[in-house]
């Protein structure tokens, strides 16, 4: 049978097989998908052995999607963009890298959802592989402005530099937070909530917001906490992301995309 992994350090906890497993079940694909712990030093290594026995394709999770580009013969555009790939296709011996985190976002929230992102006023907080990999592809969806904010000011200047639309994106001081007025979507790009949680002023919500937290579980719990207090229309984690993202990188390996909803539905009811 085919053979696909998720790598990441940690990866005991990584969804992604259970995922993989049900799309497959959903559409008659017999295939293999394993979680392969390796700390970064021993990255390209895993990977070249995956390789070296059959595997077909991988995930890439943290902390090692900018890596996984690194390690790509060629790669997509949006992976380009992002800076970081979390899909690796072995195509004639060499990886070809991509990127569907950001399409997976833009699909929960515009198919999912049913949401209108265009011309929305978005605050990014974060300016880490998590913020990176989803921006493009909100810019791409027709938002009016991104407004990254980063506790440290360079990487918002990075990360506003690399996305190249000076007319729409924009930076400002974490300091500066209660200034900013009020913004339709605020995306919780940071791993704050991976180690004790984050604080951020009631004045950003207005009551039609949308908060989106691009981690789920416990790491998730902070922001949302923060966005229902602040009155935000709508608040999603990230399982939804997290769901899309795999359809869009099944449907790239197996050139089908499964029905998301069942598989949305199981991992919903196990997070509550
Ligand atoms: P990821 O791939 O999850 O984005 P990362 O690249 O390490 O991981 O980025 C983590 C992000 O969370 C960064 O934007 C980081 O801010 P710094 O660039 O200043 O480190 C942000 N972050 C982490 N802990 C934070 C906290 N307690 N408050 C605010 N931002 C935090």
């Amino acid at each position: 049978t085919a053979r696909y992994a998720v790598f990441g350090h940690p990866v005991v906890h990584s969804l992604s097989p259970r995922i993989h497993a049900a799309f497959g079940t959903q559409l008659g694909i017999a295939m293999q998908y394993a979680a392969i712990d390796a700390a970064p030093g021993d990255f390209a290594n895993a990977l070249g052995a995956f390789a070296a026995s059959g595997g077909l394709g991988a995930n890439v999770t943290l902390p090692h999607k900018e890596r996984a580009l690194a390690l790509c013969t060629e790669a997509s555009d949006r992976a380009r963009r992002a800076g970081a790939a979390n899909t690796l296709s072995r195509l004639n011996g060499q990886w070809h890298g991509d990127n569907t985190d950001g399409a997976g976002l833009v699909h929960d929230l515009t198919e999912r959802r049913r949401l209108d992102l265009r011309g929305r006023r978005v605050l990014m907080l974060g300016a880490g592989g998590a913020a990176r990999g989803v921006s493009p592809a909100l810019l791409d969806a027709g938002i009016g402005e991104l407004w990254v904010v980063n506790r440290t000011a360079e990487r918002a200047d990075a990360l506003a530099d690399a996305l190249g639309e000076p007319g729409r994106v924009h930076t400002r001081y974490w300091a500066d937070l209660g200034n900013l007025g009020a913004f339709d979507m605020i995306v919780n790009a940071t791993s704050a909530g991976r180690s004790g949680g984050i604080e951020l002023p009631f004045s950003l919500a207005g009551n039609r917001s949308l908060a989106v937290d691009l981690s789920y579980g416990e790491a998730a719990v902070s922001f949302m906490a923060w966005a229902s207090a602040a009155g935000c229309e709508h608040r999603f984690d990230g399982i939804g992301m997290l769901v899309e993202q795999a359809a869009e990188s099944f449907a790239l390996w197996h050139g089908k995309r499964p029905d998301t909803d069942p598989v949305f539905a199981s991992l919903s009811a196990r997070a509550d």
